[in-house]
């Protein structure tokens, strides 16, 4: 691999580390403190898409090492894998299982965008969509979770389930990889990051890194609110379903009302040209509110900006009058 000229043996080598970070890119126009420099970290030039490139990839690793996964098995004889997924995890994990030569189930919410169903499709994933009301939310059952965890027991030979809800490689991966990247490109003048809580894994493990090396640092989480449509995303009613979620970890949670997660991203596309999925959108907006508070105050903030908006053109027409519009 030759990161100046950018060539690389295969697309594995192009997974983030500390040597080879997902840029950071200063706000400038909507930043409301011109004292404050505010980075967005964009995931989505991951080489699979999304943040969550990190985790599967990591989780993959594991499943190897340990010999769940044997290397060089083929698709038709070998055994797989399956995961319950919003999408962004999924499609990480089929493009590697399929590269791999593993074969690959994903449990997907009928809620998840059209978009990300396809592109797990495309990816070589057997996508179950399941009905929302069997979805994890409080009192349902474990919906997907459940689903996944049915296949993996009742075809052992066939199946194993990385489980990103209970992974803690799915913390690890950012404690090895998203928060030394963040630390070195700051320089060490990281003093906020703001994150969004899915799986709650990016949040666990760059308040894990971060604190480590100046507790200071402020982790602020933003969630939608209550009945959202921002897929990915949690609001706190719903984290009880992720076992890695610790709330003594995170300084603060905003709750945003859920609709402006996508008047942000446009906005994001439109001022900053940073084409923004809606995840990302809420996460500046909370950042923005942070700001707002005093525009004088001085610091280095880095937003997690974990999806870009190709996935979610349905989700956008949805949400934003007159996008859909001939
Ligand atoms: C678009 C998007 N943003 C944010 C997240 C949240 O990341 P985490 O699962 O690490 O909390 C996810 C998780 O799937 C996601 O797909």
């Amino acid at each position: 691999m030759n990161h100046q000229t950018r060539v690389y043996d295969n697309v594995f080598e192009m997974l983030p580390s500390e040597e080879n970070p997902s840029p950071l890119v200063r706000v400038g126009k909507m930043n409301p403190a011109p004292n404050f420099e505010l980075y967005a970290k964009l995931e989505w030039l991951n080489p699979f898409g999304s943040i969550k490139d990190r985790a599967a990839s990591e989780m993959i690793r594991d499943l190897e090492d340990r010999g769940e996964l044997k290397r060089g098995e083929t698709r038709a004889s070998g055994r797989g894998i399956v995961e319950p997924t919003s999408g962004n995890t999924g499609i990480s994990l089929a493009a590697m299982a399929s590269a791999k030569g593993y074969a690959m189930r994903a449990i997907v919410p009928q809620k998840v965008p059209l978009e990300k169903r396809v592109l797990l499709r495309i990816a070589g994933a057997d996508v179950d969509v399941i009905n929302d009301q069997m979805c994890p939310s409080p009192g349902m059952g474990e919906g997907s979770i459940g689903i996944a965890r049915s296949y993996a027991k009742a075809q052992k030979d066939h199946y194993v389930m990385p489980n990103q809800y209970e992974n803690e490689l799915n913390v690890q991966a950012h404690v090895r990889t998203t928060g030394p990247e963040i630390w070195r490109q700051t320089e060490g003048r990281v003093t906020h990051a703001f994150v969004s809580l899915g799986t709650a894994g990016t949040a666990m493990g760059l308040s894990k890194f971060l604190k480590g090396k100046n507790p200071s640092i402020k982790v602020i989480a933003v969630q939608p609110s209550e009945g959202h449509d921002v897929p990915g995303l949690r609001n706190k009613s719903e984290l009880h379903v992720t076992k890695l979620f610790d709330e003594k970890q995170i300084d603060e949670i905003l709750e945003i009302p859920f609709e402006l997660a996508y008047t942000r991203a446009l906005e994001l596309c439109r001022t900053e040209g940073l084409f923004a999925g809606p995840s990302s959108g809420l996460i500046y907006e909370g950042a923005r509110q942070v700001l707002e508070r005093d525009t004088k105050q001085k610091g280095v903030g880095v937003m997690m900006f974990c999806d870009n908006v190709f996935k979610y053109v349905s989700s956008m027409v949805k949400h934003v009058k007159g996008l859909g519009e001939e």
